[in-house]
């Protein structure tokens, strides 16, 4: 099979499409023929193999594993010993290591059944965004209806599903974003959006419930400024203000006065589970979500659509064709 792996630390030039040997499923896993991928930032990001110090886990001077992707969309071809969800023919999509290839292999507890009106693209685009924007609103955030939600970082991938999420919950909700995403997330039917580049949104006076945080360049005191007495914020992204040095610093501080105040500070990592997968799927496929998808490549092309993701330009959902 056809598979994108890198072999050596760098830009998205280190992408390319090599045969590999098929993926054999093991115990508890399934073999998804790949019909769509997803770009997601830790696909992008980490290909330079920095902070050094990850090198460590993923292999000092070139990736031990040269493999690439996690988010994919496709029809089951095998399963392996003790599979008991799924059988060859069921549509299929969830996170996998290698998705950007035409077949991996994923443990059956991070696959869910794509409902028949979703399409494999849909699909692909919401594991691992669409997880992490679920799971930041509804458990971290604790958001309720009627309250008011500020999304920051509101044009990516993440932001992009937030948005409509928040909304989904009964949010009144608040976009953060860019200039080349305002016009696309005003059209998503976003009540009100906030270009970055025009206005500070601490200057506007406007207080919010929840703040969902996917920039990351903000400590907790200054986002505080934008809370209501017991409001709170949820940092899921990593910011590029001091690195990574810097964006941990803030962090610690920013629990420290978390801990000693009415206003709560969250981290959190999403955790792919079927049940929420399925969730993410049906609001597709009522009409209350709509996958973000902002431009298509073939597999083949992964590496354009790697440096169309770190351009920014496109926001949303990168999907991958296979
Ligand atoms: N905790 C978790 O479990 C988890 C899971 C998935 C992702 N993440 C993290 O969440 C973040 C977002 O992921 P993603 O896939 O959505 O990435 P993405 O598609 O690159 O989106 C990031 C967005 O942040 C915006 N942004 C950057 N600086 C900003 C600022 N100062 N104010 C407002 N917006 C700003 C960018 O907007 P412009 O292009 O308009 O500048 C971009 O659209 C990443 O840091 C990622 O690592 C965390």
């Amino acid at each position: 099979m056809k598979a994108i792996v890198r072999r050596a630390y760098g830009g998205p030039d280190v992408l390319r499409l090599e045969e590999a040997p098929a993926p054999v499923p093991g115990p508890g896993e399934v073999l998804v023929r790949v019909r769509a991928a997803s770009l997601n930032a830790m696909d992008v990001h980490f290909l330079p193999g920095r902070p050094l110090l990850f090198r460590l886990f993923t292999g000092l001077t070139r990736p031990k594993d040269p493999r690439s992707g996690a988010d994919l969309a496709g029809e089951v071809e095998a399963v392996g010993a003790g599979v008991t969800r799924f059988a060859p023919g069921d549509r299929v999509f969830g996170v996998a290591r290698g998705a950007f290839a035409e077949a991996a292999c994923a443990a059956e507890g991070k696959l869910a059944a794509i409902p028949d009106t979703v399409s494999f693209e849909q699909a692909a685009t919401l594991p691992v965004a669409g997880v992490t924007a679920l799971q930041g609103l509804r458990d971290a955030g604790q958001l309720r209806a009627g309250q008011k939600v500020l999304v920051v970082g509101a044009g990516g991938g993440v932001g992009s599903l937030a948005v409509q999420i928040a909304r989904a919950l009964g949010g009144e909700v608040t976009a953060v974003c860019g200039p080349a995403h305002v016009a696309r997330l005003r059209a998503a039917g976003t009540e009100r959006v906030i270009d970055y580049s025009a206005a500070d949104f601490l200057a506007a006076g406007e207080r919010y419930d929840l703040i969902f945080d996917l920039a990351g360049d903000r400590g907790f005191a200054a986002l505080s400024r934008a809370l209501t007495a017991e409001g709170r914020v949820v940092a899921a992204g990593i910011g590029a203000v001091g690195g990574l040095a810097g964006w941990a610093w803030r962090l610690a501080i920013g629990m420290l006065r978390s801990a000693l105040g009415r206003r709560k500070l969250a981290f959190f990592v999403a955790a792919i589970r079927p049940a929420d997968l399925a969730l993410l799927a049906a609001m597709v496929e009522a009409g209350t979500l709509t996958p973000p998808v902002t431009r298509r490549y073939p597999l083949a092309e992964a590496a354009e659509a790697t440096r169309a993701f770190l351009g920014g330009e496109a926001g949303g959902k990168i999907v991958l064709t296979v």
